[in-house]
C-alpha cells in the first residue's frame, strides 16, 4: 500500500526538524522506501516569535524541499504546524500560518510538555480558526494526556468537526507508555482520522517510518481502517474533502455483548 504524511518536519534547518538539506535528502529517501508517495512539510509557526518574514522564508524552503522531492517521485504539498499558545490568536488574525496547500485544513498543535489545560482556553482557540474559514487537524492528541486520555473531549472535538491525527512513533511506543496506551485507545474508539510520522530525523525514532507503522498495526486492525487512516483520508485532506470516521474495534468482549 501507498501511504500520504500529511505531518513532518521534513524542510531543512527552520525549526527543530530535520536539520540539513543531505538530511532532507536521506529522510526522502526513507520515505520513498516506506512506500510515502506525497507529504505535507509543517514547519513549526510559533505566534508572537515568528512574522511574516519568517512565514516566506518557510515557504522558499518548502519549494526547495518539493524539488529535492521530485527525485523520489515524492509529490510536497505546503503547510505547517501552528502552535496554539496566548499570542495565536492574533497571529490567527493577521494570518500568520500555511493552510495545507490550498485547502482550508490547518495542522495545529498544543504544548506536549502540559497537560492540554482549561477547557475554554483550547477551545477558544479552536474556535478562533473556525471563525477564520479553517478547519483544525489537532497534531498527536494522544501526546497532552500525561494520565488517561480524556476521550469525551476528543469526542467533543470530532463532533465540533475537527480532524483528530495520531502519531506513528506513539502508536510504537517511542514516547512511553502512556502515550502508546492513548494512541491505541483512540484508535478502538473510532477516534482518529489519521496517522502521520510527524517526522524530525533522517535517523533514530523519528523518522519516516509508516510502512513499520502499518506492517505492525495489520496484526490487529484490518486493512481497510489502516488505509482510511493512512491513504484515504489524508489523500481527502489534500483535495480539501471530508474524512470518514473509523468504526470503533469490536473487542471480544462486546462481540459477546453482541450475541446476546
Ligand atoms: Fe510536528
Amino acid at each position: 500500500m501507498q501511504f500520504i504524511d500529511i505531518h513532518g518536519h521534513y524542510a531543512w534547518n527552520i525549526d527543530d526538524g530535520i536539520p540539513s538539506k543531505d538530511d532532507a535528502y536521506h529522510a526522502l529517501s526513507i520515505a520513498k522506501s516506506n512506500n510515502i508517495q506525497a507529504i505535507v512539510a509543517t514547519p513549526h509557526i510559533v505566534p508572537g516569535s515568528h512574522n511574516l518574514e519568517d512565514i516566506k522564508t518557510i515557504q522558499l524552503r518548502i519549494n526547495e524541499l518539493k524539488e529535492l522531492a521530485s527525485e523520489f517521485q515524492i509529490q510536497v504539498y505546503e503547510g505547517c504546524e501552528l502552535f496554539l499558545n496566548h499570542d495565536c490568536i492574533q497571529s490567527i488574525h493577521d494570518n500568520l500560518f500555511i493552510p495545507l496547500e490550498n485547502t482550508h485544513y490547518l495542522l495545529v498543535e498544543f504544548d506536549v510538555r502540559k497537560e492540554l489545560g482549561d477547557e475554554h482556553e483550547v477551545e477558544d482557540y479552536l474556535y478562533e480558526i473556525e471563525m477564520k474559514g479553517y478547519i483544525p487537524i489537532i497534531a498527536h492528541v494522544e501526546r497532552y494526556f500525561k494520565d488517561e486520555i480524556d476521550l469525551d473531549r476528543i469526542r467533543d472535538f470530532i463532533d465540533s468537526g475537527y480532524i483528530i491525527q495520531v502519531n506513528s512513533s506513539s502508536l510504537l511506543g517511542i514516547h512511553g507508555k502512556t502515550v502508546k496506551n492513548n494512541a491505541y485507545r483512540l484508535l478502538n474508539e473510532g477516534l482518529v482520522h489519521v496517522i502521520a510520522s510527524d517526522t524530525h530525523r533522517c535517523e533514530g525514532k523519528r523518522i519516516p517510518n509508516l510502512q513499520l507503522t502499518f506492517d505492525t498495526l495489520s496484526k490487529d486492525y484490518s486493512y481497510q481502517t489502516l488505509k482510511t487512516l493512512m491513504f484515504d483520508n489524508p489523500e481527502s485532506l489534500l483535495n480539501n474533502k471530508e474524512v470518514v470516521n473509523i468504526e470503533a474495534k469490536k473487542s471480544f468482549f462486546r462481540k459477546l455483548l453482541k450475541r446476546r
